[in-house]
């Protein structure tokens, strides 16, 4: 029979051992950080402290601290006083949106964040452990950068974590959301991960810093403009995505994970689809009846085409003319990459390929299919972008679509000319299913160009400049009956479908359902996402 438990007490709670005593001293000594006057002056600055931040990233009661109790074994430069439990990192584990992640958050009330050996070692630790568990991993960066007191022990420790970025790189995916500083060679950890996270006014990263940037070249520059988050998102590209406040940041990390598999063995989460797949996208219809040189965004095509006209947009301050980010379709994951016609007429050019070229090769390491979109005019032309290498950088783009095996759909919405048509996922470079509309263009060039190399000894035979004018249009437009459609491409096989706008949603999750167990030899081997 059970027993009735006596009723409990106040005076009747069990004498804490004196193990127990110490562990919890200890443990309320280790999460104090810096203690209250550093915490003030981090909030002072707007900032939430690093367990704040690890509770808005996870998902309530799920973290798992490791190594609480960590001090730094350094000595000189007064550094056995000022040792401090946890060595300024907070690591472990939780979860998000009920899925396991690996996560590190840097104490800038301790040293200011600053990294030392045991710090890096506490980094290292939990990045070996999501490597091994598949899972992965957020770093939450607020640093003075490497611990001045620790020489190169420092930089070792950086070195540490760089190989290990490496090593994880196409293996589990890796976040960097940076919160604070992020100075000298410590932007490298984010530069390898493959999301980078930027607070507005907060966040600042630079390899060198005004002072010494002043010193060096005379330039004068604030952190902000050299780098702060509008610099990174839209100049350098070194930034992903920007949020306004730091809760908006950590909404914005797990909504990217809900598209991301756990590792590059996983595809990504399905998704009930309250949206019918055979819903009609009648609005693209607009698409046929404009110019061919009308600027338009595409993003209300992709809109058009989601699942619930949803699209989580990667990078969308910086080579605005390539457009990329995250849809489903029917449920499914699906990877974007979209000429937009919207900024500098869709042509390709230098940013515009890298920024396609990483993206592409991330979604081939973590098996999600490609969706590309083509509006495109050609490359950029000009001396800058000639000399800048876009033969270099466009060879990336080649370079990461041919290689992928995941699944790959294309679709001509209104043109794709020359090079840029080869490159934008084209049949004969490994595409398995590729669209057009009906009134796309393919062709090497567009009419204008074409006829003044094709004509040019007619046109200058011509008696006078109406005549010339009259002979341009008539020969345009014999060029234009010929190739301004997609009926010779499609005559070919280099077209699968030439398909009516309304059709096209349900034509794309068709061929993605298809292919959903594509297999191709090649599939399975290791793929990092080196930064292109
Ligand atoms: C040791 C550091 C530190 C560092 C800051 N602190 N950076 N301690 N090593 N790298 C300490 C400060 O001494 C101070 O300690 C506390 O952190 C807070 O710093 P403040 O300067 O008071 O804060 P703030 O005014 O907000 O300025 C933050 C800062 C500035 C911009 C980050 O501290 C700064 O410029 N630090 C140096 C940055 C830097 O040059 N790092 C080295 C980069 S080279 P007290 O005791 O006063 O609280 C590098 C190489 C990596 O990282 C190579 C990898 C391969």
């Amino acid at each position: 029979m059970p027993r009735t438990p006596e009723p409990r007490s106040a005076s009747a709670e069990p004498e804490l051992k004196p193990s127990h005593a110490r562990l919890r001293e200890l443990t309320s000594k280790a999460l104090d950080g810096g203690g209250p006057d550093k915490i003030k002056a981090q909030k002072a600055k707007g900032k939430l402290t690093a367990r704040e931040r690890i509770a808005y990233l996870l998902d309530e009661g799920t973290f798992q601290e490791l190594d609480l109790l960590v001090t730094s074994r350094a000595t000189a430069f007064g550094m056995r006083d000022r040792r401090a439990l946890g060595d300024g990192v907070i690591t472990g584990f939780g979860q998000i949106n009920g899925r396991e992640v690996g996560v590190y958050s840097q104490d800038f009330t301790v040293l200011g964040g600053s990294l030392g050996l045991a710090h890096a070692e506490k980094i290292a630790k939990v990045m070996d452990l999501a490597y091994e568990a598949r899972i992965p991993v957020i770093g939450l960066l607020d640093s003075g950068g490497a611990r001045i007191q620790e020489g190169v022990d420092s930089l070792d420790g950086y070195a540490e974590i760089f190989a290990r970025n490496v090593k994880s790189s196409g293996v589990i995916p890796q976040i960097s959301v940076i919160l604070g500083p992020c100075a000298g060679g410590a932007v490298y950890s984010p530069a390898l991960t493959d999301f980078i996270f930027m607070v507005e006014g907060a966040s600042h990263m630079f390899v060198t810093g005004p002072d010494v940037v002043k010193a060096a070249t005379g330039e004068e520059v604030s952190f902000e403009a050299l780098g702060g988050s509008g610099s990174h998102a839209a100049t350098s590209g070194v930034c992903h995505f920007v949020a306004k406040s730091e809760p908006d940041c950590f909404r914005q990390v797990r909504e990217l994970l809900s598209y991301i598999p756990q590792n590059r063995w996983e595809r990504p989460a399905r998704v009930a689809n309250p949206d019918p797949i055979r819903r009609g996208t009648a609005r693209l219809e607009m698409l046929c009846e404009l110019d061919p040189r009308r600027p338009y965004r595409i993003q209300h095509v992709i809109w058009q085409l989601a699942d619930e006209h949803k699209f989580f947009e990667v990078q969308n301050g910086f080579a605005k003319n390539v457009v990329i980010g995250f849809m489903r379709l029917g449920g499914e994951v699906a990877g974007v990459v979209a000429n937009n016609p919207a900024h500098l007429a869709g042509a390709l050019d230098l940013d515009a390929a890298d920024k396609a070229a990483r993206f592409i090769r991330f979604l081939n390491a973590f098996n999600i299919p490609i969706v590309t979109l083509v509006d495109v005019p050609g490359y950029l032309p000009g001396v800058e972008q000639e000399h800048g290498g876009i033969i270099r950088h466009g060879a990336k783009l080649l370079h990461a679509y041919a290689e992928a095996t995941v699944p790959k759909i294309a679709v001509v919405l209104r043109k794709a000319y020359g090079g840029a048509y080869i490159a934008m996922s084209s049949k004969r470079l490994g595409s398995d299913f590729n669209f057009a509309l009906p009134s796309a263009e393919i062709a090497v060039m567009g009419p204008k160009g074409a006829i003044e190399i094709l004509y040019s000894r007619e046109l200058e035979k011509a008696p006078n400049d109406e005549e010339r004018s009259k002979l341009r249009e008539r020969l345009a437009a014999e060029y234009a009956a010929t190739f301004a459609s997609p009926y010779q491409t499609a005559s070919t096989g280099s077209l699968d479908e030439v398909v009516e706008p309304s059709q096209l949603r349900f034509k794309i999750i068709r061929a993605l359902r298809f292919l959903r167990d594509k297999r191709v030899p090649g599939q399975h081997e290791n793929r990092g996402n080196i930064p292109l």
